[in-house]
């Protein structure tokens, strides 16, 4: 029996008396909606705390160029010196002499975790040849580290290539992947025992970007269609490396590790909010620069119509996603072809909504809530979410705090609302050699003087403690 049979077979009181009860009832069921509502609105408005995971990862992260010194058998320091007379990294912050230095302080500002990476000039200076002392050196950084009861996060390529490579060809060489994958796999089998935690590349887009299609970079090539072999050779690099630490661990009987990447992502906003042509630019920059790596790595391929058509030896090949988060940028249409659907980067007007009205001192856009979003965002991929990098660079030390504060709401705020972050890593430990900007920004929780070699620690890092040792921010 079907509802029009009854309907037609009540009488017409009983009619009457049903439509009555209806409409109490959807008036209580409106009244009480309304109610949970504002309830919501006033529960999201009071002051409350988060209480972060005990197993939540805090600390910072560097990368070994910026921080070690002396790193002369590399690209980045062959481009110094033809290119950068104002900005070389020469001894950067001497942390090859002084980590054990740094990691105390790292210590006794109550951080559990701690990124940095492996320089593969170092372990590899010549082809095929490997420098057992570099691996040695690492091998007592990681021991530093675990007696401090700090996680090592290990990133495998962060920005350099040895020398002997980028004249090869770099990642434009289809013989890289092959040469990475057996560069990690010898990293992995000397010090795989005491890390848990890899990271294979850091913001491989970004790196393609820089090097190979504006040219601010080494190797300072502006060709689309090299990009885009490079950012086919990275995903290949990635995956093969992925398989060479996942085989290693299990030859060795070893806890399964996790690898991930770190990606760079960036807040996209139209210049113009009701031009459409601003807003395709936003949306496929989001896509190309967010998503597009990490996208090709879950699927174990990637496609563009008349682009690119690249397929991976496999699917998901990433067991948790790095995200280093900083700033949002505006963009404008500059056409339909590529790359200029790409569009262009328009600085902020006073028009735009800014969340805080302050930039840093790279004139990035200080905007916390991207942070939110982004975790929110990557929460489709179902995996394990780690803040990689988040930082500031600022004279200002009262502004780090606040922005690392800020920050923090955004990813609590996630977090209450059920994404999985395993982490935060602030950028970074302490000044450092800024890549083409040299080591004027300084986005140190310690700041270095290059001359001295001494290390302060700053205010902010104390604020970043407090909230550590107690594990909690208030909202
Ligand atoms: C990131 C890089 C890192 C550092 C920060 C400020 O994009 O990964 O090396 O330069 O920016």
């Amino acid at each position: 029996m079907n509802a029009q049979n009854i309907r037609h077979r009540l009488p017409r009181r009983k009619k009457r008396k049903v439509f009555r009860i209806s409409l109490v009832l959807f008036f209580f069921i409106f009244i009480g909606l309304g109610c949970a509502s504002t309830h919501k609105t006033i529960t999201e408005k009071t002051p409350h705390e988060f209480t972060f995971p005990k197993s939540f990862l805090w600390g910072a992260a560097t990368s070994a160029h910026q921080v070690e010194g002396n790193n002369i058998n590399n690209d980045w320091w062959e481009w110094e010196q033809i290119r950068l007379s104002q900005a070389r990294s020469g001894q950067a912050c001497d942390q090859w002499n002084r980590f054990e230095e740094d990691f105390h302080l790292a210590q006794t500002l109550g951080h559990t975790a701690h990124r940095f990476s492996i320089e593969w000039s170092r372990i590899e200076p010549h082809e095929g040849q490997w420098d057992t002392l570099a691996l040695d050196h690492y091998a007592r950084v990681i021991r530093s580290l675990r007696s401090k009861g700090i996680e090592p996060i290990v990133t495998l390529h962060h920005f350099t290539l040895p020398v002997w490579l980028a004249h090869q060809g770099g990642w434009a060489s289809d013989k890289t992947p092959q040469l990475f994958a057996r560069y990690v796999k010898k990293v992995t089998e000397i010090l795989g025992s005491d890390v848990h935690y890899w990271m294979t590349l850091n913001e491989p887009v970004v790196y393609t970007y820089k090097g190979y299609l504006v040219g601010e970079w080494p190797p300072g090539v502006e060709s689309f269609k090299e990009a885009i072999q490079v950012f086919q050779n990275l995903l290949r690099g990635h995956v093969l490396a992925y398989e060479e630490i996942k085989k290693t661990y299990v030859q060795e009987n070893w806890k399964e590790p996790l690898v991930g990447i770190a990606q760079s992502v960036l807040i996209f906003r139209a210049c113009t909010d009701n031009s459409l042509r601003d807003r395709v630019a936003a949306r496929f920059r989001h896509w190309m620069f967010n998503h597009l790596f990490v996208q090709a790595l879950v699927r174990g391929k990637a496609y563009c119509i008349g682009l690119f058509n690249i397929h991976l030896p496999r699917a998901n090949t990433l067991d948790f996603i790095g995200l280093n988060y900083y700033t949002r940028d505006f963009v404008h249409h500059r056409g339909f072809g590529f790359p200029e659907i790409l569009g262009q980067a328009c600085t902020a007007t006073v028009a735009q909504d800014r969340h805080t009205g302050k930039d840093n001192f790279l004139s990035w856009d200080i905007y916390p809530k991207g942070l939110h979003t982004f975790l929110k965002d990557f929460s489709r991929y179902k995996l394990p979410l780690l803040v990689s990098e988040n930082g500031l660079a600022t004279t200002d030390d009262a502004e780090r705090s606040e922005f690392i504060i800020e920050h923090l709401k955004a990813v609590a705020r996630a977090m209450e609302e059920g994404v999985p972050v395993i982490g935060y890593l602030y950028w970074s430990l302490l000044d450092n050699y800024e890549w083409a900007e040299g080591f004027v920004p300084r986005f140190g929780l310690i700041e270095v003087n290059y001359t001295t070699q001494e290390r302060n620690i700053q205010p902010s890092a104390k604020k970043f403690e407090e909230i550590i040792r107690s594990g909690k921010i208030s909202f």
